[in-house]
């Protein structure tokens, strides 16, 4: 297990699109399994390649229910539907929030750690992570989206976290 430094908001690299992965080595593994402790170090519900420094297109979600852990490479939205205005957050802006508007629905098609081809139909909080997590390999972030005039920000000790 090992936890890798995160990049925060100013750092450039949240700028920058990420490249395809070409092939699924060890190092490859080691990421998403680094990536996932990081992630859950922080109780966050998703993490992109460029949030670790990494310029490539790898993403995890855990939702912390049965069932919801993710290792996505090369993810991409094929099909979108209906819209929803979430109050979002990201590990790069820590106790930052903001109001997003996400589609309701996506499906969104990757290659599992394996390498396996995986389609995932995803609504509410799992279709809101898959389109955080997917912009990020853009170079996109939620406060690049955000409704005018949302942006929270919560002290550490109001929401009981470092
Ligand atoms: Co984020």
């Amino acid at each position: 297990m090992a936890i890798r430094n995160l990049r925060y908001e100013d750092d450039e690299i949240l700028k920058k699109r990420s490249r395809e992965i070409e092939v699924i080595d060890e190092k490859i593994k080691e990421l998403a399994q680094d990536m996932m402790d990081t992630m859950h170090k922080w109780d966050g519900v998703g993490l992109a390649g460029p949030q670790v420094g990494v310029l490539k297109r790898i993403i995890v979600i855990d939702l912390y229910e049965e069932n919801t852990q993710y290792t996505l490479i090369n993810p991409i939205i094929i099909k979108e539907k209906g819209t929803q205005e979430v109050s979002e957050g990201c590990l790069s802006f820590p106790n930052k929030y903001a109001t997003v508007k996400r589609p309701k629905e996506v499906v969104v098609e990757a290659l599992d750690i394996e390498g396996k081809k995986v389609k995932i139909k995803a609504k509410d909080l799992l279709a809101q992570a898959l389109c955080h997590e997917i912009d990020h390999l853009n170079g996109i972030v939620f406060t690049d989206k955000m409704e005018p005039g949302t942006l929270e920000i919560v002290k550490p000790e109001e929401n009981g976290k470092k």
